[in-house]
């Protein structure tokens, strides 16, 4: 057993040993991070990981021969990596993932990823990130899976099992690391790296039902966030890394700090020097160090000096060394050298990335069906995206490469190929003002019967340290589409973009708007299948589209509030331009009545709820379905609604399917108290659908 191969290494092991176990440099990345003059030579023998910047397993294997063999007692190295939407096969971005409602797709994305990523050379991705996210300004709302606790939840298990399985020692699998726990998504007018303010209810409320999720998953590791909770940064933070997730939670596997997040517990005010950054970060439960020194300089003496207790210091020893086990990594150290072909861009890879892509495409607005476009036989593509390879595999690409993205272009060509011809002019470019390219787009739209223009972000506009102050478009892309309208012609917006965006000026000049987010090497295709009706959307937002940015924070689920229908601003609407959970379809679906089980029930009891749903449009489609919970009179406050399931399902045109809800009153209905029980209060509920709702109590 796994234990006793720990317990056996580590009672064998030397005090700087141990240490060592618990440090993570970098390897294969140009900048030499770790500024060693031969970065393979210098790394140090028996070093605990390495985040594996290269693809090639040949690296990999060479350094860690040297660690097979040239550290005392033969500790193989972990190799880390941001695997974040993809390795090779880049898929869309978390939060276009989580618009496809579709979690067992997205396992199957991770299953994708990891299978490309280990037969790389890397073990272990830090990802997913689950951090809740309500401010389109931050930059990092790309990578987790919308605003909503319960949508984050979902995704976290289904990536955990995507990307580990059942047998993490198996060649295709990598270790999953949650992040950023916790609270990182609160960060404060949507910048990066700052403060944040969560009460004690909201953090449990909102930001710990993903971790908890995941960690009941079996995620093998966490990352601790860079942002503060009440004044103690997540890094540093007892309370929720050793009181709550390793006592609470039991979680038997490691936690690793942000990038240099320990040395930064200084200038956010609650250490003085690196060894007092060490020690907090350490006894609050961090057991490695990401590329900052501070362990490997300092934990050794700390432990010499009685300040960490040697059992301390060996169960986080046990924790990296158990992960490094369930690897299999001690009996299978290193990564068979096989050709790129052979692990990269699989046809079986694709058609998972493609089906996630299309699921992902979220059709905003259609008016008088613009679309699909079945009698174009002129079409125009314009704007900076319509050809561009680059920004649509998004921030955290891992190792995608642009040439290997289908441009909207040809994305086009090829769909409407012998029905229509394309015409392409870029018009403008994404954020340059000049409109010296408007005359080209003008000239080539009016000869057109119809106009997409591809619009929206750069990559670099959104990931990591990546926030706008507005999410609106750059003025020349919106003075585009204004110029253009003038041409009376249908005007179909094509979004990509890594937020959701600010709209309203563009939607009164559009008939039909669609968004592919960032969608990885698809491309342009899946969104093209939208448009030609190849594919009928699905999609529905994991984020609100508020109506300007002033309106940020807006979600849905926020608390009741004192006069409902006032509090409303003086200049713009106070409600959002698009929904969380709106998206069209091709086909229409009529809801039924909600019918439950039983209308009174014990607070420990189960009923079922389940409403019908008839397809009643003229072609077969994918319907998902949201649950979402009311608690109207509580001891506090509670939120206007919550998700509490999803299920989608395929429904055939003039086909009616039950969805059906089976509601666990306490799990369900009840909340969590500000220490994280959770509890149920007797009263009135509602389980609500789209504008129904059916009525429960619980009593006892
Ligand atoms: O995994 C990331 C993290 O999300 C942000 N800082 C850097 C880490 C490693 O690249």
């Amino acid at each position: 057993p796994v234990e006793e191969r720990v317990a056996d290494l580590v009672a064998r092991m030397t005090l700087e040993e141990k240490v060592m176990q618990l440090n993570q440099y970098t390897l294969g990345r140009n900048d030499n991070a770790n500024n060693m003059a031969d970065p393979v030579n210098d790394i140090p023998a028996q070093i605990g990981s390495l985040i594996y910047f290269s693809s090639n397993p040949g690296l990999r294997n060479r350094v860690q021969k040297k660690a097979m063999e040239q550290s005392r007692l033969g500790i193989p190295i972990l190799f880390g990596y941001d695997v974040i939407h993809g390795y090779k096969t880049v898929y869309p971005i978390s939060l276009a993932q989580a618009c496809s409602w579709n979690p067992q797709l997205v396992q199957q994305a991770c299953g994708v990823a990891a299978q490309e990523a280990r037969m790389s050379g890397v073990d272990w991705t830090f990802s997913p990130m689950i951090d809740v996210a309500r401010d389109g300004r931050w930059g990092r709302v790309a990578e987790g899976y919308g605003e909503d606790p319960y949508t984050n939840a979902v995704f976290a298990v289904a990536s955990v099992k995507g990307y580990q399985g059942d047998n993490l020692a198996a060649a295709d699998k990598v270790a999953a690391c949650l992040k950023h726990y916790v609270g990182y998504g609160a960060s404060e007018a949507g910048r990066d790296y700052v403060y944040t303010e969560i009460s004690e209810q909201t953090l449990w409320d909102t930001y710990m039902p993903p971790y908890e999720a995941g960690v009941k998953a079996g995620a093998a590791t966490l990352m601790s966030s860079f942002n503060d909770i009440s004044g103690t940064p997540g890094t540093a933070n007892r309370y929720i890394l050793r009181d709550i997730l390793k006592g609470k939670w039991k979680h038997d596997g490691f936690v690793v700090s942000d990038w240099g997040a320990i040395e930064q517990l200084r200038p956010q005010g609650v250490a003085k020097d690196k060894k007092d950054a060490a020690f907090k970060a350490f006894t609050a439960g961090v057991e490695m160090d990401m590329m900052n020194r501070s362990y490997d300089n300092n934990l050794g003496t700390l432990v010499k000096e009685g300040k960490v207790s040697k059992q301390l210091l060996d169960d986080a020893v046990k924790r990296v060394l158990g992960v490094k086990f369930r690897l299999g990594l001690f009996d299978r150290p290193y990564t068979p050298e096989t050709n790129d072909k052979d692990r990269f861009l699989l046809p079986q890879s694709l058609a998972v990335a493609e089906k996630l892509a299309e699921e992902s495409v979220v059709l905003l607005k259609n008016s008088n069906k613009t679309l699909p476009l079945s009698n174009a036989s002129k079409i125009a593509v314009l704007g900076p995206l319509s050809k561009d390879k680059w920004h649509l595999l998004g921030s955290w690409r891992a190792q995608g490469n642009a040439e290997d993205v289908t441009t909207i272009y040809d994305a086009l060509q090829k769909e409407f190929a012998g029905k229509a011809e394309i015409l392409q002019a870029k018009g403008c470019d994404f954020d340059k003002a000049d409109q010296s390219g408007f005359e080209e787009a003008r000239s080539i739209a009016a000869q057109a019967d119809a106009v997409i223009i591809c619009l929206g972000e750069k990559a670099t506009w959104s990931g990591e340290n990546a926030s706008r102050s507005s999410i609106a478009l750059p003025k020349i892309q919106e003075d585009l589409v204004a110029e253009i309208k003038k041409l009376g012609k249908p005007v179909i917006l094509l979004l990509s973009s890594g937020r959701p965006l600010e709209l309203n000026r563009l939607e009164p000049l559009s008939d039909a708007i669609l968004t592919m987010w960032h969608p990885g090497v698809p491309g342009g295709r899946p969104a093209v299948g939208v448009i030609s009706g190849r594919v009928n959307p699905s999609g529905k937002l994991s984020m609100t589209f508020p109506y300007a940015t002033g309106q940020i924070p807006i979600y849905y689920n926020h608390r009741q509030s004192a006069r409902p229908h006032q509090g409303k601003y003086q200049d713009i609407p106070s409600t959002p331009l698009y929904d969380f959970g709106h998206g069209l379809s091709y086909t229409s679906f009529q809801y039924g009545d909600l019918k439950a089980s039983a209308l009174k029930v014990k607070p420990d009891g189960k009923i079922t709820v389940e409403i019908p749903v008839t397809n009643t449009g003229d072609r077969d489609g994918l319907e998902t379905v949201h649950w979402f919970i009311n608690d109207p009179v509580s001891t506090i406050s509670r939120p206007v609604k919550e998700l509490r399931y999803f299920d989608k399902q395929l429904i055939k045109k003039g086909e009616t399917r039950n969805f059906r809800f089976h509601v666990d009153i306490k799990k369900d209905l009840g909340f969590v108290n500000a220490k994280g029980e959770k509890y149920i209060e007797e009263g009135d509920y509602y389980v609500i659908v789209k504008d129904k709702k059916i009525k429960i109590e619980v009593s006892k």
